[in-house]
């Protein structure tokens, strides 16, 4: 009987122990989402997220592992242990926070809009894109698909596989306005939006972005909040934002 009590105290061991006896941090991201995580010229993963995710691990004192995950899979690849931790621009969102725990959010963001530059002046919020004539895009599975979904119903929906390809359809003029989160926004704005696009650049939704962690695991989810207090007051938060956001 003891043997059997303590089985479920020993298999439940969090993630914290396991990072701790592997010696690597294995971080769940899709690097797409500019400048949160990307990919550079030389093929490796950079952003804010990249590095929050290499003082965490020094934190931990253990190796640091990115695995690249496709957006809409990263959920349930947490859930089956391919990672220990979403970092990923996710946004905090109700259904989502139903099937696993997120940490204090680090960040709060909004949907913003670019439009395709004829358009400047006749579309002016997103409810002026509310009628099916006009085409909006977004990328699956995101809460700028949701957004899209839910306050602007009548525009015509395309959705898309990466934030890139949406973006390059309104330059193009094959689509009407692309709709996301505001610091992938004014990162694409200012690499295409040169005469091609204007950037509506208030928030219309209200988005805290957190990492994203396995249910029931409140010792990591602990260790994480105090990091990211530790991390927001000692300038190391201001530092990475500084690198990334801000200039
Ligand atoms: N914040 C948005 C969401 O949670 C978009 C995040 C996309 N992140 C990424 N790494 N592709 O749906």
């Amino acid at each position: 009987t003891l043997l059997f009590l303590a089985l479920p105290l020993i298999a439940s061991a969090g993630a914290l122990d396991d990072i701790q006896k592997r010696g690597t941090l294995r971080v769940g991201l899709e690097p797409a989402y500019m400048p949160f995580e990307m990919t550079n010229k030389k093929g490796q993963i950079i952003g804010f997220d990249v590095d929050m995710a290499k003082r965490m691990a020094k934190a931990m004192g253990v190796k640091l592992e990115l695995v690249s995950t496709a957006w809409d899979g990263i959920i349930p690849a947490l859930m089956t242990k391919k990672f220990d931790i979403i970092m990923s621009g996710m946004t905090v969102t109700q259904q989502r926070n139903l099937s696993i725990n997120f940490a204090n959010p680090y960040i709060v963001v909004g949907q913003t809009i670019l439009i395709r530059k004829e358009l400047s002046g006749i579309i002016k919020s997103y409810k002026d894109l509310n009628n099916p004539k006009y085409k909006v895009i977004s990328k699956l599975g995101t809460t700028g698909e949701q957004a899209v979904k839910r306050l602007i119903p009548k525009a015509t929906y395309i959705s898309f596989e990466t934030e890139q390809e949406g973006v390059i359809d309104v330059v193009n003029g094959k689509a009407d306005a692309f709709v996301y989160d505001l610091p992938f926004c004014v990162v694409a704005n200012a690499q295409k939006g040169e005469g091609k696009l204007e950037f509506l650049d208030k928030p219309f939704t209200y988005e805290p972005l957190a990492w994203g962690v396995r249910k029931s695991d409140p010792d990591f989810l602990n260790w994480l909040n105090n990091f990211l207090n530790q991390v927001k007051n000692d300038g190391t938060y201001d530092k990475i934002y500084n690198k990334w956001i801000k200039g």
